[in-house]
């Protein structure tokens, strides 16, 4: 099945036992997927889901906006991460019920953001007129015009279970 995530349940034959979101939330409207999982789970079904969930704006991604606004390309703020209590609010007004949080710091390093930022769904939105060879040609250029720094993030690991 190929399916937006805010509106997958559409899609389905019938209620489905886990639902699994991993590292994406952040990319989708947490609300409406929360409802969607409520609506594709039967009674005692799991939805699992990971996140970063602070700043994780890294240096290296500020430095491609910047080079990108002085050649006139106009790019666009990333949107913000979903912050904890937003997300865990989203699940019980869905009906879900929070079995486990879990935090936990993940450091990554600049290496790891520049391939991230190679993937070409990880700069579209805030590049939006850049064409992605382009996108690849300001990477390189953050890369080698200054010293990037890592960062640490704030993941949490949710396990929510829908309500009977
Ligand atoms: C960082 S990747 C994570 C991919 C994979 N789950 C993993 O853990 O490696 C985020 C994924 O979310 C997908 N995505 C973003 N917004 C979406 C939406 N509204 N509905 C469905 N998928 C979406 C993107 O296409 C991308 O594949």
């Amino acid at each position: 099945m190929c399916a937006s995530a805010e509106r997958f349940d559409a899609a389905l034959a019938g209620p489905v036992d886990v639902v699994v979101c991993s590292a994406a939330i952040w990319a989708m409207e947490p609300a409406a997927v929360a409802s969607a999982v409520g609506r594709a789970l039967g009674p005692g079904g799991r939805f699992g889901f990971n996140v970063a969930h602070t700043d994780a704006t890294s240096d290296l991604h500020r430095r491609m906006r910047a080079l990108a606004g002085a050649a006139g390309l106009q790019p666009a703020e990333p949107r913000p991460l979903p912050r904890r209590a937003e997300l865990l609010a989203a699940l019980t007004i869905a009906g879900l019920e929070v079995v486990r949080a879990v935090e936990s710091e993940v450091f990554e390093s600049v290496e790891s953001q520049r391939d991230f930022l190679r993937l070409p769904g990880s700069t579209s939105r805030t590049l939006p007129r850049v064409p992605y060879a382009e996108r690849l040609r300001l990477l390189d250029l953050a890369w080698t015009a200054s010293a990037p720094a890592g960062a640490t993030v704030r993941w949490i690991h949710v396990l929510a279970e829908r309500r009977p």
